[in-house]
């Protein structure tokens, strides 16, 4: 058996399934060549058949990406399938990962067949994707919940019919490890032809043990493919975080004797860029990318690490790509230093456009801020992407607002909507709440209020603050994120840029399992 672990991603799938987290084209393709960067083995990009959006984008990170497998998700039916074929279509190498219920109560419920027709309906679409790609992957959804003999039965059959990867996710996380690893086994075990196929595992973390039952299903159970997202984003609880396996991969190596082929210190500039895109913000005692994994306060720590800095630290923060915030440029910096910049953080600007339009926005930021990093240049970069993919139908111009103790808070906002300029004020119970209400004056878009958040991108008060609004309307949910010095104007942003993606009716996708 190899000794080789493949970490297949499926941030740009699986995680854009959180609520608010869903993604543009162009964000997923910045995503995936970072991703690149990091080394996954396998990109999945989405769900094909979910959304005209969702198409494209797949299109666009297949085009994009050149040393990574490209893979699209796919009901097990020809149509699904047809669908992710013809978006991978620009791929250097192409996956087509197909899914069908097997658990009792998904198949009496969701699909409402029988196991039979389940059977049938799964041999017949690897048939049928065999014909469109030789990379196929077959995923038994609520595998884990599935009946023993039957799912031995769905799996051999699919094999038989071409399917190179089984995948057995663990749906909604109800599983433990030593269970989880020994249910991989027995699969493994009775499966007459399982030595054709990769066997994969997929987590998800409402118990908290999603990377516990990954590892698991690689040591006991034989699995030699992991699925998982960065900063385990994911629903509800989110999937097996990425960063945690491959570090405990690497150092735990003397116990799982297993390697991957990632790039370690990619992992915290790809966290950064997944938490900032999609508005989930890291918590700081995360594992591995959390502001605090690395950060020793205790007087007793600290004494010990200046001795030797393996008395309380079993990984060393540069090697997993933490650096000191550094200062890159400033208010005097040209057009080609910034550009410098974009090119060393792996940031690829094809339209000159867009590079005007980002440069702009750096000076304008740099007259307010003397010191500039490369988190700020990051979030200038996802600020004019947004911009350009949703067209800023509303578009921040300028905000006043007056707070006192002992008095409601009022605002004035400035912003267009369409081609006309609009303003207006309003109180509300703080500055950022006055804000809202005065944007709200205007657009009336009867969305809900679902989270507000706000969060330094780099340390001290002369940060950017970084504000996430998510917002519920129609069904639809959506997340604005804002950057700017002054926390109001960033909350002011946030707001628009949720209201933007409302707006474009475009963005709506479908989400895989919610569908039979
Ligand atoms: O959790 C799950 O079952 C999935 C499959 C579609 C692979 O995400
Ligand atoms: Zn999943």
């Amino acid at each position: 058996m190899s000794d080789r672990v493949i970490i297949f991603d499926t941030t740009l799938r699986d995680g854009e399934q959180s609520p608010g987290a869903s993604m543009t084209k162009d964000e997923k393709v910045r995503i995936a060549r970072q991703l690149e960067r990091l080394k996954v083995d396998v990109i999945e990009a989405g769900f094909a058949a979910s959304s005209e959006g969702d198409f494209q984008a797949i299109s666009a990170v297949a085009a994009a990406v050149k040393d990574s497998i490209v893979c699209s998700l796919a009901r097990a039916n020809d149509k699904d399938i047809t669908r992710a074929s013809d978006a991978l279509k620009a791929a250097n190498a192409k996956r087509i990962h197909a899914f069908l219920a097997t658990s009792p109560l998904h198949m009496a419920v969701k699909l409402r067949m029988s196991p039979e027709e389940v059977l049938e309906q799964a041999k017949r679409s690897i048939r049928f994707a065999r014909n469109l790609a030789e990379d196929i992957e077959f995923s038994a959804e609520d595998g884990y919940r599935s009946e023993m003999d039957f799912l031995c039965r769905v799996v051999e059959a699919v094999i038989k019919e071409g399917a190179s990867t089984i995948n057995i996710p663990d749906t909604v996380g109800y599983a433990t490890p030593e269970l989880y690893g020994e249910f991989i086994k027995t699969l493994r075990t009775r499966v007459p032809n399982s030595d054709k196929a990769v066997w994969s595992v997929h987590c998800h973390n409402d118990l908290g043990m999603a990377v516990a039952n990954s590892l698991a299903g690689v040591k006991i159970g034989g699995a030699r493919q992991i699925e998982c997202t960065i900063n385990g984003l994911g629903e509800r609880a989110g999937n097996t975080a990425l960063e945690e396996i491959v570090m405990a991969l690497r150092t735990r190596k003397d116990y799982f004797n297993l390697a991957c082929d990632i790039d370690a210190s990619q992992i915290v500039p790809a966290s950064k860029m997944v938490s900032h895109i999609t508005g989930f913000v890291v918590q700081p005692n995360k594992a591995v990318v959390g502001a605090n994994a690395f950060a020793h306060t205790s007087g007793i720590h600290q004494d010990g690490i200046l001795k030797n800095r393996e008395t309380y630290e079993i990984m060393r923060a540069e090697d997993v790509g933490w650096t000191a915030n550094k200062i890159v440029l400033g208010k005097l910096s040209g057009r080609n230093a910034f550009k410098q910049r974009l090119h060393d953080l792996g940031i690829v600007v094809e339209a000159e456009a867009d590079v005007n339009e980002a440069f702009t926005r750096f000076k304008a930021l740099a007259d307010q801020k003397s010191e500039i990093f490369d988190e700020d240049i990051i979030a200038i970069m996802s600020e004019t992407s947004a911009a350009a993919e949703e067209g800023e139908f509303y578009k921040f111009i300028s905000l006043s607002q007056h707070s006192e103790t002992g008095e409601r808070p009022k605002s004035k906002v400035t912003f267009r909507v369409g081609n006309k300029e609009a303003s207006s004020e309003a109180e509300g119970n703080g500055p950022v709440d006055a804000s809202l209400n005065a944007i709200e004056e205007i657009v009336r878009s009867g969305a809900e209020q679902l989270l507000y958040s706000v969060n330094a991108i780099t340390s001290g008060t002369q940060s950017q603050g970084e504000v996430t609004v998510r917002l519920s309307k129609g069904g639809r949910i959506v997340n604005g994120v804002g950057t700017d010095p002054d926390i109001i104007a960033a909350s002011a942003k946030a707001y628009l840029s949720a209201l933007n993606k409302l707006h474009d009716p475009s963005q709506a996708k479908l989400n895989a399992q919610m569908t039979p």
